[in-house]
């Protein structure tokens, strides 16, 4: 067996992924908290597209607006700024008004795997700006999440037959707590699809790989939001849940951001990952807003 190669760890300020014109750079999203997210995701998004040289953005959305799932408005935003795809989870039904609209918007998943008669779609087809048609799938796990859901693993197969009448690139959003079920989803598909990233834990998992046939998987993508949290959420509301044992509300914490993603390279013929990189950026724009802010109190004081 050939082991798994070509794994590259960023360095500070990060590894270019090369394109060379026979293989597309996809940069996929964790999931994003809140307006801490949002804005992260806004002030970062064209740079990395620019740095990795990126044919398509895949984002997890379910925790954008204030922590629970997705407005509309949030969800056009994120595709009026240049995401492509919009990928959900456990949380896409927080938001009731956005039934509809799941309806309408065909690059706005929630999980495949909701039974039948559940508003919206699971996965699509994207094109890229040069014409490469992109399957994107989402699914959810089953083990330790709150819904009862169809099988992750053969509406996999279904979908994987019906994209692949159009393209052999397929990514697949995995949104699941347990990590077993991920890392048997990723071998579930290797050879089959592009790409199984993990969401939802919201901490991004150090084990990056190519699986043997060749197919690019990581147990998690991270969160993109605020970085002095508890996945997200005021660190003293979590704290106090877990002291007291009290139904406390959660909030969203304050702060800067941190983007959490990966960055593949897919041979696009084939459809086989060439490389899978993990990427961890600041939102250090934010930093910079938060500086004038208390220089200008600072000097209001005076
Ligand atoms: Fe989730
Ligand atoms: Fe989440």
């Amino acid at each position: 067996m050939n082991r798994p190669h070509l794994i590259k760890i960023p360095e500070r300020g990060g590894t270019r992924v090369t394109n060379d014109g026979e293989s597309m750079n996809i940069l996929c999203i964790g999931d994003v908290v809140g307006k801490p997210g949002r804005d992260a995701v806004e002030r970062l998004l064209d740079d990395l597209k620019e740095e990795f040289r990126v044919d398509l953005v895949i984002v997890n959305v379910e925790n954008a607006a204030g922590g629970s799932g997705v407005t509309s408005k949030i969800a056009k935003h994120f595709l009026e700024i240049g995401c492509d795809v919009l990928t959900s989870g456990d949380h896409v039904w927080d938001q009731k008004e956005l039934e509809e609209y799941l309806k309408e918007e065909p690059f706005l998943l929630r999980p495949a795997n909701f039974p039948e008669g559940a508003p919206g779609r699971g996965w699509c087809i994207k094109s890229t700006p040069s014409g490469i048609k992109v399957g994107v799938v989402n699914m959810i796990g089953r083990v330790f999440m709150r819904y009862n859901v169809d099988c992750p693993f053969r509406a996999l197969d279904t979908i994987i037959e019906e994209i692949k009448k159009e393209t052999s690139i397929i990514v697949v959003d995995m949104h699941a707590e347990a990590t077993s079920e991920k890392v048997a989803m990723g071998h579930y598909g290797d050879g089959r699809v592009s790409c199984v990233f993990g969401t939802h834990t919201h901490i991004q998992t150090a084990d990056e790989k190519i699986l043997p046939n060749g197919t690019a998987y990581i147990t998690d993508l991270g969160m993109t939001g605020p970085y002095d949290s508890v996945i997200g959420q005021k660190k003293e509301n979590i704290l106090r849940r877990f002291l007291t044992s009290l139904p406390l509300r959660f909030n969203v914490a304050d702060g800067e951001a941190t983007l959490h993603g990966i960055v593949i390279e897919i041979d696009e013929k084939t459809g086989k990952a060439l490389h899978i990189m993990r990427i961890q950026r600041e939102d250090k724009a934010f930093q910079e807003q938060s500086g004038k802010k208390e220089s200008c109190s600072a000097m209001q004081n005076e």
